[in-house]
């Protein structure tokens, strides 16, 4: 996952002012991929994580500042028992073997789900690299695990309302409510809200992922296969993303109907 291995190959310009600060990624089809081929939908998994690698470089080379990736889900936990272990052991695996990479080239690591239902193992490894990388400011990468939408706005929800038991703010004002409530997600109040989504394999839902802060994002589908995903279909999503008209329930630019 070198930044730099790539920087001579000729690429389209980007118009920076259109840049996405979220880009945020549901990284799916890897089963399918794998079947195709009459392979175990693990080795699905495993030949994803080149996808991850590359996505993570074109994020660096494009200078996007945020990158979510969608790891995991709260439903992804009812799979086959087998599979959930396969997908554990990739991810500490992966987490290993990577860090030190990550870490050499600038990248801030966080993580974002919910923790208890993890064993301790990964919850330590989480932990260690969300640690030494916090001082990193080249690429933030937050990748969810065992993340669910509903579940976070769940839990800010719980959050807001022990706050307000110890002590009490005026939930009357729309400011203060908003702000009150955006603080308790798992992503905070310092994040941008994802500006590009991006979901593979061919499917054009959701499935529970950033649903708060995915309010105004701009959604873009591709029935690529996660684990054939690249820095070029990165750059090609990348460019669609620039030529949106995003206008956020206002009129467009000067006026114009
Ligand atoms: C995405 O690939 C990876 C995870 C959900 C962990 P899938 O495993 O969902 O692959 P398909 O959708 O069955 O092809
Ligand atoms: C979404 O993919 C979750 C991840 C990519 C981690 P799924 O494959 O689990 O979603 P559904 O089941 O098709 O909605
Ligand atoms: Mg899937």
């Amino acid at each position: 996952m070198r930044a730099r291995s790539n920087e001579h190959e000729p690429a389209p310009e980007f118009d920076r002012a259109r840049l996405p600060r979220h880009v945020a990624i549901v990284m799916d089809g890897n089963g399918r991929w794998a079947r195709a081929r009459h392979l175990p939908r693990t080795v699905g998994h495993q030949r994803g994580r080149r996808a991850v690698r590359a996505t993570i470089r074109a994020a660096m080379r494009r200078g996007v500042p945020l990158l979510t990736l969608f790891a995991f889900s709260s439903e992804n936990w009812k799979r086959p028992i087998e599979e959930v272990d396969a997908l554990m052991k990739l991810f500490i695996n992966a987490l290993e073997k990577e860090l030190d990479e990550l870490d050499e080239n600038g990248v801030r690591l966080s993580f974002i789900g919910e923790r208890s239902r993890l064993d301790e193992q990964v919850r330590g490894l989480m932990e260690a690299a969300e640690s030494r990388t916090a001082g990193n400011d080249r690429l933030h990468l937050q990748i969810a695990v065992s993340y669910g939408g509903q579940w976070d706005i769940l839990q800010a929800a719980r959050r807001l309302a022990e706050r307000q038991a110890e002590t009490p703010v005026d939930l009357d004002d729309p400011e203060t409510l908003r702000a009150s409530f955006v603080a308790g997600l798992s992503t905070g109040d310092q994040q941008p809200p994802v500006d590009l989504f991006i979901r593979t394999g061919g499917e054009h839902r959701l499935s529970n992922f950033l649903l708060w802060q995915m309010a105004y994002a701009e959604l873009y589908f591709t029935d690529v296969l996660w684990p054939l995903f690249d820095e070029a279909e990165f750059d090609r999503a990348l460019a669609w993303f620039g030529n949106r008209d995003r206008r956020f329930g206002q009129v467009a630019e000067g006026g114009k109907a």
